[in-house]
């Protein structure tokens, strides 16, 4: 069953180590039987959340990015975040693309992150911030985390991995994406959700 993956981006800092993650992880992708697109905030430049989609009283006076990336949202089976911690959490560049959007957009959807950082955390504290903030918009977390710790150490700017480890790792994790995003998706073929 081929499923849709939206990748999300959660850093627009200049220089911005996210983009060898990002690198590791489409290439990881670029092998499995589905689809991926990645939602990057740097490139949508979207201003701070003033009006999100579902506060416009009609619909029409959105703007049509807004409109856009919401239909990449809904038509997605799964979603994948990769994200650094910025001071023990969420970055803001990625709670205000995931902010703009109604919860129906990712309900009933499974979502991974991969979580990064320079030391030896791994992003890990971000990441438990932004399962709360992915179940509050009706997304299921999946079990897995994908950390990466000493993120310029294990990964070169081409996004090939040093660590040895890495790939086995990703492959897990990955794989147990594909699995939640099937049985959900299945699922929802007999049984709509409530
Ligand atoms: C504002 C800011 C806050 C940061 N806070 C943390 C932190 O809490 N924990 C951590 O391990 N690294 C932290 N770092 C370092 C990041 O791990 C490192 O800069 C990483 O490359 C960020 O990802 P990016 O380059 O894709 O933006 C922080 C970096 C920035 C810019």
């Amino acid at each position: 069953m081929p499923l849709k993956y939206l990748v999300i981006l959660g850093s627009v800092r200049d220089n911005r180590n996210g983009l060898r993650v990002s690198k590791f992880i489409l290439e990881k992708l670029s092998h499995l039987p589905h689809e991926f697109k990645l939602l990057d905030p740097l490139e949508l430049n979207l201003p701070l959340v003033r009006t999100p989609l579902h506060f416009f009283k009609d619909p029409k006076e959105a703007p049509q990015i807004l409109h856009s990336i919401n239909k990449d949202i809904v038509d997605s089976d799964a979603f994948l975040i990769v994200t650094p911690e910025y001071n023990q959490s969420i970055p803001p560049a990625l709670s205000n693309l995931l902010n703009y959007f109604p919860p129906a957009s990712y309900a009933h959807k499974p979502s991974a992150i991969c979580c990064y950082s320079i030391s030896m955390f791994g992003g890990i504290r971000c990441s438990i911030q932004l399962r709360g903030m992915l179940i509050e918009l009706g997304s299921v977390s999946i079990p897995s985390l994908f950390s990466i710790s000493k993120v310029t150490e294990a990964l070169n700017e081409d996004g090939t991995a040093n660590d040895k480890t890495m790939d086995e790792r990703c492959d897990k994790f990955l794989k147990q994406l594909e699995w939640y995003a099937m049985a959900i998706k299945e699922h929802k073929k007999t049984i709509p959700p409530s």
